[in-house]
């Protein structure tokens, strides 16, 4: 096992910059206790997997205390730690052994909404109209002659009214489903509440949060109709004062030793507007979703990668590469599809045709890109395995509320979600001894951490050496690139001192540049010719 840097809070690295984040899905990463379900103690006992593959900090999706509507998305106490995860002493252990490892460790904080179990909105429902408990959240009397209607017209991003009618009559909000009451922002009580918490957590040692909705916090109070309107100028999403919250959250990381960082989740269409969140004093970096969602086309590629540089130039932070996470389908089937590559919600194109080889070829090439650019990179568990969406899923055993509330037209997210295969040839393939709380495909035999840790080929193998490459390769990381002429369907960068990143989108084999040796190549070359849908490393002059 290699240890990396440990973790010293004093000296400034800017580390976040250019950091290789891992995400873990804590349900699914690994199974300390045999119930099915995976937990903190299965997360330590794979950090030497993750100290070896070579990442610097996790993300962990929500661990706080959960009904589990949406995996955790829905919390209950923003304090402590689920039960079926683990306790809040382990939580601090983990966090400890993980500094030992160089690992640091960024934990979700979900500030849109809480669980319908959460105490405040239990004291909300107690109450009663009118009660400074329900203002906490979003209470109203609804619309038509006896209040039968909703307050507005949204939807719920998960399918259905975005209000749900509780026994009293009134009304309350909730962008997500009807078990995620959404917080009144314009609340101050709200605002302390969330200062309090991430002091809780920096207290524990944590280095960081990512940040749930983060566009969505501050909602226009008089909560216009939108007749249907999804995107552009929405009174629920990128409100102007929704910054003022970061702005008060970037002071209480700043007050702490160390690089403390916040990652914002926002899917907006306008990068300017999404780079406002970077602005110095609010947060230090986004996950890049156009980057996500673009299909697999050059020219595509190139521009997102072009006006992500630029938007985030403008405010002086680093872009980040992201190719896949838990709400996604995979991106191996994604790049695998016939037709449109790309990602959208509205149309997970479930079901079209997938070829295997194809899409993970394309996935080994994207990799080698998203590490050679400028800025971070995430890694979602799983995707150095080279895993695919599970599409054929049961459907009375899908647990993403999604699949309920579009009525089945949308499958969700559960098949990115499977257990992690760890080893042996059979499910739950050492994911735990007790099962796994989704299925796993027996393909996956040839799948599992341990078989592909011994082939040299492997996903896994090209991920732990092109990490290992980033880190000590001079030019990779932060800082600058230049966009090298190149046919129409490839794309070729510089980055100094003498690296050369080349990724062949055609369908036809394409030559070499000029270059000194080969640092690392997704897949066999030809000679000197690139194949199609893979990328290659240069030492250039
Ligand atoms: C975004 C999260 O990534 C997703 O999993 C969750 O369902 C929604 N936010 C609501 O919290």
């Amino acid at each position: 096992m290699s240890v990396t840097n440990e973790i010293s809070p004093d000296t400034p690295t800017a580390w976040w910059r250019d950091a290789a984040i891992y995400q873990v899905y804590i349900r699914s990463f690994a199974d300390g206790n045999g119930d099915g379900i995976g937990d903190l103690a299965g997360v330590r006992a794979r950090l030497p997997y993750l100290a070896d593959l070579g990442i610097d900090a996790i993300w962990f999706c929500p661990w706080y205390p959960s009904p589990m509507d949406d995996g955790g998305y829905d919390v209950s106490d923003f304090r402590d730690i689920e039960p079926t995860f683990g306790t809040l002493e382990e939580a601090e252990l983990l966090i400890a052994e993980a500094h030992a490892l160089g690992i640091r460790i960024i934990i979700d904080i979900v500030p849109n909404h809480a669980s319908d179990e959460h105490p405040w909105f239990k004291a909300a429902l107690a109450a009663g109209p009118g009660s400074p408990e329900r203002e906490r959240f979003w209470f109203r009397p609804g619309r038509g002659e006896n209040g039968e209607l909703p307050p507005n017209d949204w939807q719920s991003r998960f399918g259905g009214p975005a209000w749900t009618r509780v026994a009293d009559g009134e009304w309350f909000l909730h962008l997500y489903s009807s078990r995620q009451p959404d917080f009144n922002w314009t609340n101050p009580e709200v605002h302390a509440e969330f200062l309090d918490v991430l002091k809780f957590w920096f207290d524990r040692g944590i280095d960081g949060f990512r940040i749930d909705v983060a566009d969505g916090l501050i909602k226009d109070p008089a909560l216009p109709d939108v007749h249907g309107a999804t995107t552009g100028p929405l009174p629920y999403s990128d409100m102007d004062g929704v910054h003022e919250v970061y702005r008060a959250w970037r002071k209480i990381s700043d007050s702490y030793p160390g690089e403390r960082i916040f990652v914002g989740e926002m899917w907006l269409p306008d990068p300017i507007r999404f780079a406002r969140y970077l602005r110095p004093d609010e947060m230090h970096s986004a996950f890049n979703f156009d980057f996500l969602s673009c299909p697999w086309e050059a020219k595509r590629l190139r521009e997102v990668i072009q006006s992500s540089m630029d938007s985030h130039s403008l405010v002086g932070a680093p872009p980040t590469w992201v190719l896949s996470n838990h709400d996604v389908t995979r991106h191996v089937t994604r790049y695998g599809r016939s037709g449109d590559t790309g990602f959208e919600f509205a149309d997970r194109r479930h079901g079209t045709p997938v070829d295997r080889d194809l899409g993970t070829r394309r996935a080994r090439a994207a990799a080698l890109l998203t590490m050679a650019l400028p800025g971070g990179v995430y890694v979602y568990q799983g995707e150095e395995l080279g895993l695919w969406e599970i599409e054929d899923i049961p459907d009375e055993l899908r647990q993403d509320p999604v699949f309920e509330r579009t009525k089945h037209a949308d499958p969700g997210r559960d098949g990115c979600r499977v257990p992690i295969p760890w080893g042996d040839k059979k499910p739950p393939f050492s994911f735990g001894t007790g099962g796994s709380w989704l299925p796993q495909p027996q393909e996956w035999a040839g799948y599992t951490a341990d078989a592909q840790a011994a082939d040299p080929d492997s996903m896994l193998s090209l991920y732990r050496k092109a990490l290992r490459i980033r880190r000590d390769e001079p030019a990779l990381g932060d800082g600058e690139m230049s966009w090298v002429m190149s046919l129409a369907d490839v794309i070729a960068f510089t980055r100094d001192p003498g690296f050369t990143c080349m990724v062949n989108l055609s369908s036809e084999p394409v030559p070499l540049p000029r270059h000194e040796s080969i640092i690392l190549a997704s897949g066999p070359l030809r000679g000197d010719q690139l194949p199609a849908d893979t990328a290659v490393w240069l030492r250039t002059f």
